[in-house]
């Protein structure tokens, strides 16, 4: 299958990290080379581009479509959570530039083999990594009745939870859950009518996101890198980060919150004796959303949010 993705907030994202202006600059989410393309084609001759993903089907595209740029692009299949190890290997010291477009690709969700989508009968699988890791299908068939709800809970902010726990673990009784149609049949007949009625979209969506948040280890990986990132940027250098649910624009949000932070000593102190000296500086205080037209010509956008942060 080809891979098709549309690039969300791609200019947004230019204006912010400014690729211009040359360095190093490391794209976390590479997939189809969308937004590393653009970041490419800005470069100065003696720019860099390190490009991370942890799925080889989103490499190869990637590999293809970054080929006219040459060696100033490289490729690492890598958990962005492992972006240290990724920069030392590399024996970079230093980035100028570094962004993030979370969750999964359209392509991930289109290719009905990966089993992300709950429209198309395929294995429960929703590995990002398909190499490596528990499926979809492992979850849904160990996991307590307890665990099924509380992830459900917090990763797909269902509020029937505990039903579609229920439902899940009665079914797997009389047999194992295998595929994405017979689990998304299943959580639509443990939502009550009424609710089901009011909704616009298949009920198993908020089911399949949390499942798939589990399955990938998402929102873990996202603090960590973003603070590892901090560190590695030269003064001026830019982060640029894409969420698209609450969980993760919470997670990014806190974290710019605490690099922000100056000077914790309780208020009073003649002086300062913590040495926190604050790390960045916001380049919005709000996040960026698309317009109304990308939306329109790309409505996975819809729920897309931009935050950007310059080291001091
Ligand atoms: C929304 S897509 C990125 C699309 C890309 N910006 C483009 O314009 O083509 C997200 C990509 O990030 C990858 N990904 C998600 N979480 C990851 C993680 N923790 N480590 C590495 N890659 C990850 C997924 O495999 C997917 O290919
Ligand atoms: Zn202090």
């Amino acid at each position: 299958m080809e891979f098709k993705h549309i690039s969300i907030l791609a200019n947004e994202c230019m204006d912010a990290l400014q690729p211009q202006r040359g360095g190093i600059y490391v794209d976390c989410t590479a997939g189809g080379g969308g937004h590393s393309f653009e970041i490419a084609r800005r470069l100065p001759e003696n720019g860099r581009l390190i490009c991370l993903d942890r799925d080889d089907a989103a490499l190869a595209a990637c590999e293809k479509r970054l080929a006219p740029f040459g060696d100033r692009v490289t490729l690492v299949k890598s958990n962005f959570s492992e972006l240290q190890s990724v920069l030392q290997k590399l024996e970079i010291e230093a980035i100028d530039g570094i962004m993030w477009d979370l969750g999964v690709s359209s392509y991930q969700l289109d290719e009905k083999s990966r089993g992300f989508s709950y429209t198309a009968e395929a294995p429960l699988d929703m590995r990002m990594d398909t190499t490596c890791g528990a499926t979809a299908a492992d979850i849904v068939n160990r996991y307590s009745e307890a665990e099924l709800i509380r992830i459900l809970r917090d990763y797909g902010e269902e509020k029937f939870a505990p039903r579609v726990a229920h439902a899940i673990v009665c079914a797997r009784e009389e047999k194992p859950l295998t595929t994405t149609t017979e689990l998304a049949e299943l959580v639509y007949q443990s939502i009550p009518a009424a609710a089901r009625r009011k909704e616009s979209q298949h009920p198993a969506r908020r089911t399949f996101q949390a499942i798939r948040i589990e399955v990938n280890g998402e929102l873990a990986a996202i603090a960590p890198s973003v603070e590892t990132a901090i560190q590695y940027l030269a003064p001026g250098g830019r982060a640029a980060v894409i969420t698209f649910h609450s969980l993760e624009d919470r997670i990014v949000k806190q974290t710019f919150a605490s690099l922000l932070g100056g000077c914790t000593c309780p208020p009073g102190f003649p002086v300062c004796v913590c040495g926190n000296a604050p790390k960045i500086r916001l380049l919005n205080k709000k996040p960026i959303l698309p317009s109304e037209e990308e939306i329109e010509y790309n409505p996975r956008s819809h729920s897309a949010k931009l935050r950007c942060a310059e080291k001091l």
